[in-house]
């Protein structure tokens, strides 16, 4: 249905992790690709703790005679019955690599789009050599996670006002906010950024360790505040992207 991108401008705020969250707590069934040009599969190695191993991802993709389309059903890995993975590099090295076949795999993660299954995008932290431009400036909905604090905050103020310049930023962007009103509050974070908050989840240490590193859960994990916060992220991202694709039609009617 759907590709949503998640990114950061700095400070490790949550990216992957909410990815890894969000992908686990989807109505339906999402491939989770891990964009993020620093490399080293942070949900392998994290989430899943080392035990599937790395057998495929984005360079094998890069690198295969067959359509990016084609290639792409070789590289996805099953994590659950709902969710599955393309890894990323194994080194930031090999992340400059990827540079043209972003745009394929854009066009192939699209065609997804008919089998019912959307697509979560861990873009890793905004400027890199090797980020994938071309899938945070398409995307359906292009997050900006950040925390509600200044230092975070003042590091997100000059991304946001790139990203969101019409006609060459990103066609839907919005912010994911995490730890809302610590000390700030949606609609102040919003009016810095000059970006709609689509989503805010709790700052949780604990029950963000379990998607970030294979952590036990803590306590009344699946019923408590962070998990019934990603299942309203999800709903609310979902909404966004919904919102954007009727703006495309009012415009493209006038
Ligand atoms: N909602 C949350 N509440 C509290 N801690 C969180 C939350 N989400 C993630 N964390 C913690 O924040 C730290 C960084 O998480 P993560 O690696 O997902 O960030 P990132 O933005 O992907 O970083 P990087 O840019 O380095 O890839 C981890 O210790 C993780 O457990
Ligand atoms: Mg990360």
């Amino acid at each position: 249905m759907a590709v949503i991108c998640l990114t950061s401008a700095s400070g490790s705020p949550g990216v992957t992790t909410t990815s890894v969250g969000l992908a686990f707590c989807w109505p339906r069934p999402v491939l989770l690709v891990e964009a993020d040009p620093t490399g080293g599969s942070g949900v392998l190695a994290g989430f899943m703790k080392g035990t599937t191993p790395y057998d495929a991802g984005l360079v094998e993709l890069a690198l295969s005679p067959l359509s990016t389309a084609d290639a792409l059903r070789d590289v996805v890995m099953p994590l659950s019955p709902n969710v599955s993975i393309v890894a990323g590099t194994r080194t930031h090295a090999q992340a400059a690599a990827l540079r043209d076949m972003w745009e394929p795999l854009d066009a192939a993660l699209r065609e997804l789009e008919a089998s019912g299954q959307d697509v979560i995008v861990d873009a890793g932290r905004l400027g890199l050599t090797g980020s994938p431009q071309q899938l945070l400036d398409s995307a359906d909905a292009t997050l900006l996670v950040t925390r509600a604090d200044l230092p975070s905050i003042s590091a997100a103020r000059s991304w946001a006002e790139t990203v969101r310049q019409p006609g060459s930023g990103w066609r839907h962007p919005g912010l994911l906010l995490i730890g809302e009103g610590q000390p700030y509050r949606d609609t102040e974070v919003s009016k810095v950024l000059g970006m709609p908050v689509v989503a805010d989840l709790p700052d949780d240490p604990a029950a963000g360790a379990v998607y970030h590193r294979g952590a036990n859960p803590p306590r009344h994990f699946e019923t408590g505040p962070y998990v019934r916060g990603l299942q309203a992220a999800a709903q609310s991202v979902q909404a966004h992207v919904s919102r954007g694709r009727f703006a495309l039609v009012e415009e493209a009617r006038r």
